[in-house]
């Protein structure tokens, strides 16, 4: 088999593809031939060692493909399934061993490159907008980097919901993105204070509830952009992290609520699991929601992949396909 590995922290060059010898699977285990690999902000922070990992290891927690190999104790799957998962690390490679209670079976009309894109970073919209702050008809929510990969996906699903949607972006080309995604005002953060723009747009009451992905250029301000009793939902650091704060700052600026939620907790059972994924795929099967892939690279060229995520040129789903 082929694999990517990182045997040091650094930069995209770290991403060494390599051969291994072909895994077993344990008792509870499959293995998965990859067909799709989804590429997320979290390998960046794997990769450069904001997040420590033991070293050496193979990136990559999310893919998609048909089932090779099955351990002795799994029952409900068969060689020549098609499955995807997230949350288990190391499909940046052509073969992968998972856990079976991880994995989701695919609907026929889900090909594999849809459903890679889909399960990490919709798993994360969904339980962001139905389970950390479950939004409401009547809600105005603030969601930053709306034409992200997780952010697409959000704005789609509070629009369902009947959240108004105020996004921030950092180009018009992305602003158009965020739009046809269903949100109702699109704000440029690089050229103009979202601050000021959201206190206008929301006659100076603020949002009911933050999704912030971009951390240390957004987080300060975003706090101000509350309602009274408003949640800050903190999910990532694209921008850097965040530093230490005095919890005393939420109580001045308004009794507010901060959350640093992580995927993991919201699909610890496996009915958790199957709840988000199926809903995602039949909304996806249905036409309600939309996936966009903005580019795929092969394999070998990962660290072309990880250059085009973190240089902000992308704009939804980036895949590697290990074919
Ligand atoms: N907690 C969880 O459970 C969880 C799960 C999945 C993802 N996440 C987090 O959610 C965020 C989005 O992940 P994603 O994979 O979908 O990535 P993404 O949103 O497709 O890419 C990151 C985006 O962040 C924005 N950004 C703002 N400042 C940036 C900077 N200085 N450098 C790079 N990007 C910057 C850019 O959008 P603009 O160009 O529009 O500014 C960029 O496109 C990440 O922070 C990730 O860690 C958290």
């Amino acid at each position: 088999m082929q694999a990517i590995r990182v045997h040091e922290p650094g930069g995209p060059e770290v991403l060494r593809y390599e051969e291994l010898p072909t895994p077993t699977p344990g008792p509870d285990d499959v293995v998965v031939r990859l067909e799709a690999c989804g590429v997320n902000y979290v390998d960046i922070y794997q990769r450069m060692g904001l997040y420590k990992m033991a070293l050496p290891y193979t990136p990559g927690s999310e893919g998609a493909g048909t089932v090779a190999d099955v351990g002795a104790h799994v029952r409900d799957l068969r060689v020549g399934d098609r499955v995807a998962y997230c949350g288990a690390l190391g499909s940046y490679a052509t073969h992968h061993v998972v856990p079976a209670a991880r994995l989701v079976a695919l609907p026929k009309s889900m090909d594999s490159q849809r459903a890679a894109a889909l399960m990490l970073q919709g798993i994360t919209a969904h339980y962001l907008c139905h389970s950390t702050y479950p939004l409401r008809k009547g809600d105005t929510t603030l969601v930053h980097a709306a034409a992200g990969g997780v952010g697409l996906l959000l704005v789609q699903m509070a629009k369902m919901l009947g959240a108004r949607i105020i996004a921030t972006v950092s180009t018009k080309e992305k602003a158009l993105l965020a739009r046809e995604a269903g949100a109702d005002e699109v704000i440029l953060y690089t050229d103009q204070d979202f601050e000021v723009e959201v206190k206008r747009l929301t006659g100076g009451r603020g949002v009911q509830v933050v999704y912030d992905s971009v951390g240390k250029t957004t987080f300060d301000q975003s706090l101000n952009c509350l309602v009274p009793r408003g949640y800050m939902v903190l999910f990532g650091q694209s921008s850097g992290p965040v530093p230490p704060m005095d919890p005393q700052l939420l109580a001045a600026k308004g009794s507010l609520f901060l959350t640093r939620p992580t995927m993991g907790h919201y699909i610890a059972t496996r009915e958790e699991l199957l709840g988000r994924a199926n809903d995602l795929f039949e909304w996806v099967t249905s036409g309600r929601l939309r996936v966009r892939i903005d580019r795929t690279f092969p394999l070998a060229q990962a660290a072309d992949a990880h250059r085009a995520l973190a240089s902000r040129a992308t704009a939804g789903k980036v895949l590697l396909l290990p074919g």
